[in-house]
């Protein structure tokens, strides 16, 4: 049986699934919302230590302003309402990606929430937002000649957001799209990857724990045979 250690997501298809509501896109943003919660959940009853979720990419700025600005929202709303269900349930949140980009307002809520659940250990959130792979991987060699480093596989991936985390076990994308987006490109290279068809919030509590149960029988090769 495989151990699961970290579980990485792209939750994609809350447009769609707002949309097809006969609502609008936000609509199924909002509701993605309870799906997070739920994989919250079962993650601290499965004890999975590791769990990354992908909120929005550097590209997502590419979308209409009245969609990003509904996003932040969503954010800093459940920051400011779940921190202290987060705190109890021992729960530490990192944000991943470029904090730069974000207002004022929203930086210094996600600042004040890492801290006050940095010394949490049961479950490991990261939360990426303003994330991009391919940025983030050359951040990273640029950090190591900064220090006049030598430029290898260990130092590249000591330098990236997810420095202190193991590779992702699984990577789950819904939405019924067979892409990575940009996502944690380096430290998916021995991931088993599960493309879900439902939308982002059609995901439930069975589909998450099938894909766990499967996963716990693969045969994981790394190279060998
Ligand atoms: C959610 O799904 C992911 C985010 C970027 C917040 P989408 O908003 O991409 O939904 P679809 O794929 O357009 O349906
Ligand atoms: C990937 O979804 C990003 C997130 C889930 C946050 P997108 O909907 O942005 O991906 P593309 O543009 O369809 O590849
Ligand atoms: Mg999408």
């Amino acid at each position: 049986m495989n151990p699961i250690k970290h579980v990485a997501i792209i939750m994609d298809g809350n447009g769609r699934w707002g949309l097809k509501h006969n609502k609008s896109r936000n609509h199924g943003h909002r509701a993605g919302l309870k799906t997070v919660e739920k994989i919250i959940k079962i993650s601290l009853k499965k004890k999975i230590p590791y769990l990354t979720l992908f909120a929005f990419s550097t590209e997502n700025w590419r979308r209409p302003k009245k969609e990003i600005n509904f996003l932040l929202k969503l954010l800093e709303n459940f920051l400011q309402t779940k921190l202290n269900q987060l705190i109890e349930q021992k729960i530490k949140l990192k944000i991943i990606g470029n904090k730069n980009k974000f207002p004022k307002r929203i930086k210094k809520i996600i600042n004040y929430s890492e801290n006050k659940t940095k010394k949490n250990k049961k479950l490991h959130i990261n939360l990426a937002i303003n994330y991009g792979s391919k940025s983030e991987i050359v951040e990273s060699i640029k950090k190591i000649i900064k220090k006049k480093q030598n430029v290898s596989e260990k130092k590249i991936t000591s330098n990236l957001y997810t420095s202190d985390l193991p590779n992702p076990d699984i990577l789950i994308r819904t939405g019924n799209t067979k892409r990575l987006s940009n996502f944690l490109l380096w430290q998916i290279a021995y991931s088993e990857i599960f493309f879900e068809k439902k939308l982002w919030p059609d995901f439930n509590e069975s589909d998450y724990l099938k894909i766990l149960n499967k996963f716990k029988i693969i045969k994981r090769n790394f190279g060998r045979i």
